[in-house]
């Protein structure tokens, strides 16, 4: 693995590395089916450390074990080998499993599993209702989610009538009015048209504005920007960690591991092999023009 950690980090990255983990992986293997001829070893010695804060985006080519990180993180499944600790507790001890479980909320790709109840706002409320919140607490919890994904004009609505961007809002709300202190969102953009996603991503960024923890796995490369840190895996290792822009200058090992890059970065690195000056590891649109800019700008000048 190369880390790309200690290189230029910035400002956020190292203000959260500055506090205690609140999720510690440790020597991390598992497999399925550990008792049959084959079993399948689909982590492979993971050692991870999240802070509270983070934005940690997971990338990875089919089957390299993301989700089964991610379930790792939250009980689902438990290390056949190494540890992990949720907030200082280990996911082995069986009694720890209910608080860690009200610590970590997870979002999947498909809304229409993880809806429970026929009215939106009845649907919201399941989680935190299980978790003892009281009545009027859990109003407000309600109004709060659903303000948050602007989903609180739907609040009435039977959720088999929205579109699937909306569904997943609801299902995230209900996630968020758990309060979790960390969210996993395991690819729950991937069935959203452009717009639904944009509308998520938001209500993820502003809940992580707020300090909750954010834990995404996603397919989309450009999603990848909206964390402080990347970790790229490929057969049930991390192969690649660093800052977004760490990462994504690393346009052929990416390919190499049959990972696309955003489109900024590819063209930002398509200049950079024509001209060596310009900047190849720029991620956002804005950062991109701005550099071209500046370069028209100057030869104009000249
Ligand atoms: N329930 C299961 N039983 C047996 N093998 C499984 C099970 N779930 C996943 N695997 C295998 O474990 C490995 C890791 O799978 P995992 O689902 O964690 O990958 P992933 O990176 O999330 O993939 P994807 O991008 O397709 O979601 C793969 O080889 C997969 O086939
Ligand atoms: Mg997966």
């Amino acid at each position: 693995m190369f880390s790309l950690k200690t290189e230029n980090e910035g400002d956020k990255a190292l203000s959260v590395a500055s506090a205690e983990p609140i999720i510690k992986i440790q020597g991390l293997h598992f497999h399925y089916n550990p008792e049959s001829e084959h079993p399948i070893h689909a982590l492979q010695g993971i050692d991870l450390d999240i802070y509270p804060g983070d934005y940690l985006v997971i990338v990875g080519h089919n089957g390299s074990g993301k989700s089964t990180l991610a379930k790792n993180i939250n009980v689902l499944l438990r290390p056949t080998e190494g540890d992990v600790w949720v907030k200082g507790m280990n996911t082995r001890e069986l009694t720890n499993t209910l608080a860690i479980r009200s610590a970590v909320g997870m979002v999947f790709q498909i809304p229409d599993n993880q809806i429970v109840a026929t009215i939106v706002e009845e649907d919201v409320a399941f989680g935190p209702e299980n978790l003892g919140v009281p009545r009027d607490e859990l109003q407000e919890r309600v109004e709060w989610a659903l303000g948050v994904v602007d989903m609180l004009d739907h609040r009435h609505r039977p959720p088999h009538r929205l579109s699937a961007g909306q569904k997943q809002r609801v299902a995230i709300a209900g996630v968020m009015a758990m309060k979790p202190e960390i969210l996993v969102l395991d690819e729950s953009t991937s069935m959203l048209d452009p717009e639904g996603r944009r509308d998520v991503l938001a209500a993820v960024r502003k809940l992580n504005e707020e300090g909750m923890t954010v834990i995404a796995i996603t397919h989309f490369m450009h999603e990848a920007a909206e964390g402080n840190r990347v970790i790229v895996m490929e057969a049930g290792k991390i192969v690649m960690e660093g800052t977004p822009r760490q990462v994504f200058a690393h346009v052929e090992e990416l390919r190499a591991l049959q990972l696309d890059v955003p489109q900024t970065t590819e063209l930002a690195y398509r200049l950079n092999q024509r001209d060596s000056t310009f900047p190849p590891d720029l991620l956002l649109v804005d950062d991109v023009v701005a550099e071209i800019q500046r370069r028209v700008n100057g030869r104009s000048r000249a």
